[in-house]
């Protein structure tokens, strides 16, 4: 946890973002967990992994706009992800995940949901499912809210929990409730202790404790992890329980344990695989070297080989 925390420090100081946006050194070790900068290769990804018979859900990197015309623009980008994804032959295989603020919840709820309801009502029109991503605690009452809005008019639509929170367990029997699909993580975010778990083990625990719940009460749960522990204790949960491996999927990052992405579909489970694409590619691309040492040690390699 102290790596994490130091390495998302780091991150977000300025010469920092700045060597590792501009140095040719990186681009590598970005491309291995970003699809590519455009529409076009994030659906090739797409396609590919859909013919290989994985679930996808694309999400156009982007979070925090500054405005509202940025805000627009990033609806409009995300309807024209939508309408691309519905000429696919995969389209059936092929959802999208977004992140409420980019559409423009720092600029206000109304914006953002209006956004938000525009997109998961294009999506509506191809069957396509809409999965609202969880930012930062911040952001949590007004996504888990906002989710439950668009829900009670519009089906295709769910959210995320992240079990690292201690309001998790409630936001899970909300969801169930409601109907909603809900995606498990742990969570990926620098949060206090006032609002969340700070040892691992906690951490591990709660997710496991959620993901049971879900996977017994819950509406198709995401179970989004590339834990093997976690995933070899829910195996034998929903043996034991007899719980339908069509009614759930597992749900693991591109690039992340291709090996365990490969060995779960053998096994006949559905795997959706998280293809993140664009430009904007810094918080995520860094969150994901905070979640592990090595990927800090491949960096460090391509600078001492230059
Ligand atoms: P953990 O971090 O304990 O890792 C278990 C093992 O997985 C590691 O030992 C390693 O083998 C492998 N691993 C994990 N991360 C790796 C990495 N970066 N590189 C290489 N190997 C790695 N979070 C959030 O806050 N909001 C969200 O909306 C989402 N959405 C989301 C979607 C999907 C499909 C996934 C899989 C994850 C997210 N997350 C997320 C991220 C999540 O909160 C969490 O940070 C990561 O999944 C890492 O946690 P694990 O559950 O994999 O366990």
């Amino acid at each position: 946890m102290l790596f994490r925390t130091l390495i998302l420090r780091a991150s977000a100081l300025p010469f920092v973002k700045a060597f590792m946006t501009r140095s040719p050194l990186v681009r590598p070790v970005v491309r291995r967990f970003i699809a590519g900068e455009t529409v076009e290769q994030a659906i090739q990804v797409g396609d590919g992994l859909a013919a290989s018979c994985f679930n996808v859900s694309l999400d156009l990197l982007g979070e925090n706009v500054a405005s509202v015309t940025e805000a627009e623009r990033e609806r409009d980008a995300y309807v024209d992800l939508v309408r691309r994804i519905g000429q696919s032959p995969h389209v059936e295989k092929i959802n999208v995940s977004i992140k409420l603020t980019a559409l423009g919840l720092d600029q206000g709820d109304e914006i953002a949901e209006k956004h938000y309801r525009e997109i998961v009502a294009e999506a509506a029109k191809f069957g396509m499912f809409v999965r609202a991503d969880m930012e930062a605690s911040a952001y949590t009452e007004r996504t888990v809210a906002m989710v439950a809005r668009v829900f009670a008019d519009l089906k295709n639509t769910g959210t995320v929990l992240q079990s690292m929170l201690h309001r998790t367990l409630d936001d899970a029997r909300t969801m169930i409730a409601l109907g909603a699909r809900v995606r498990i993580v742990k969570g990926a975010y620098l949060e206090p202790a006032t609002v969340a778990y700070q040892d691992k083990a906690t951490v591990d625990a709660k997710y496991v404790e959620v993901a049971k719940m879900l996977l017994s009460e819950g509406n198709y749960p995401a179970i989004a992890t590339h834990d093997e522990r976690i995933i070899g204790e829910l195996k034998a949960f929903v043996r034991e329980k007899g719980i339908d491996p069509a009614k759930f999927e597992w749900q693991m990052l591109y690039g992340i344990r291709r090996d365990l992405q490969d060995r779960l579909r053998e096994e006949g489970y559905n795997v959706r695989v998280y293809v993140p694409f664009g430009s904007a590619w810094y918080p995520y691309f860094s969150r994901r070297l905070a979640e592990r040492p090595a990927n800090l040690a491949f960096i460090a390699k391509s600078l001492v080989r230059r």
